[in-house]
């Protein structure tokens, strides 16, 4: 087999990948090891930031979105038993929109494949090599037979624990990574979200966030242990905890839980998101904690750029683009960074014995609701900072 982009993984990276490439005239093929099924299920954050909805509107895939996504103009930070309202479309001219991940996966799988895309489903073994010379290969098992493909370019679209980072040579790579001391307890409940903007919480007893994916479908997460046993925390107590959490500022109505989960956090990135001619892209290069949600905002910028990097190779025989990739990306990476960090950083609490590490985070919170100055940065991170 051949073409001429080869991409490991159909997750919003490596499908947006895929799409824009078909969109350029550039042929792709996709290889996932997980089944159709796995992928379009599997719960991530709900948020996207306004150039990305944009974008996804914009390439034709938005169309589902525009009819069931809510567009959101603000949100709450709570502390104090008070809610404040940052307005990003008065700060920023902007909103965000709020559409669960998978769904996003879905709308693109279905418009790769109704234009003629290839995805293979469930490979095993998949190998990246050769990317350092002319011809970059994968060697994957499909249907039970050894298969390989020769390719121009290889995205690396797999993920944190993907093989596509691992394969890059030793020596070449340099990691930067931060850990929290606590995790996010997730759930999905068939009932209305308190408010019908987000609000995150900051409390005595920790963080809450009360996000949705519909009028009826709130998702709700709390600050607890990293490595948290789920078995811990039946139904009543979560609820007990984001009824406190709330400060009572609004009612939250209970519903039937029909997902639980604990997400992990941590900061990571790698440099450079490039050897050769393997190009790294979303998760695969960088991490941030949910915070913000981020991720899958940062995934679909690293393949907006790599898109129009290679386009600018088969169009005009560009190579400069191609060589600038990880830096391009990176000096947006980093901002993410700076502020997914920034927003965990103030809205969770570290230590539970150190009130001036609260007293601090209160005197931000407050800073952040009263500034026009400070509110406008936190709405202009939010909403997302421009592509160009
Ligand atoms: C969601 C998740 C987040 O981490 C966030 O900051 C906002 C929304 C969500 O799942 O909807």
């Amino acid at each position: 087999m051949r073409t001429q982009v080869g991409i490991v993984g159909a997750g919003p990276a490596g499908l947006m990948l895929s799409h824009l490439l078909h969109l350029a005239g550039v042929e792709s093929i996709i290889l996932e090891n997980r089944s159709r099924e796995y992928c379009e299920a599997r719960i991530r954050a709900g948020l996207i930031e306004q150039w990305a909805t944009d974008m996804l509107v914009e390439t034709g895939v938005g169309e589902r979105l525009t009819r069931e996504a809510m567009f959101h103009d603000g949100n709450y930070l709570c502390f104090n038993r008070a809610l404040h309202r940052i307005d990003f479309r008065k700060l920023v001219g902007k909103g965000v929109t709020i559409y669960g991940q998978q769904e996003v996966v879905k709308d693109l799988i279905a418009r790769r494949l109704a234009d003629g895309g290839q995805i293979l489903f469930e490979v095993k073994g998949t190998n990246v090599y050769d990317f350092d010379g002319k011809e970059p290969k994968i060697a994957f098992q499909h249907d039970g037979k050894t298969k390989q493909i020769a390719c121009d370019f290889i995205g690396g679209c797999d993920g944190f624990h993907g093989v596509c980072r691992p394969s890059m040579p030793p020596g070449v790579l340099t990691n930067f990574t931060r850990d929290y001391p606590f995790g996010w307890l997730g759930i999905l409940s068939e009932s209305p979200p308190p408010d019908h903007e987000l609000i995150y919480a900051y409390n005595e007893r920790g963080f809450a966030l009360y996000t949705m994916r519909s009028p009826t479908l709130a998702r709700l997460y709390i600050q607890c242990a990293p490595d948290e046993d789920i078995d811990d925390w039946p139904d009543a107590r979560i609820w007990e905890e984001l009824h406190v959490r709330l400060g009572g500022t609004r009612k939250l109505a209970e519903g039937h839980i029909v997902q639980k989960s604990v997400t992990p956090m941590r900061s990571f990135v790698c440099e450079p998101m490039q050897f050769g001619s393997l190009y790294l892209a979303g998760d695969a290069a960088h991490i941030v904690p949910p915070t913000g949600a981020k991720g899958m905002n940062l995934a679909l910028a690293d393949v907006r750029v790599l898109s129009r990097a290679i386009e600018a190779f088969y169009r005009k025989n560009r190579t400069d683009l191609l060589q600038n990739y990880s830096a391009t990306c990176l000096n947006r990476v980093w901002k993410a960074q700076r502020f997914s960090w920034w927003m965990t950083q103030m809205l969770h609490r570290y230590n539970f014995e150190n009130d001036f590490e609260m007293r601090r985070q209160l005197a931000e919170l407050d800073y952040v609701t009263s500034s026009q100055a400070a509110a406008t940065s936190l709405a202009e991170n939010y909403a997302g900072l421009p592509m160009e």
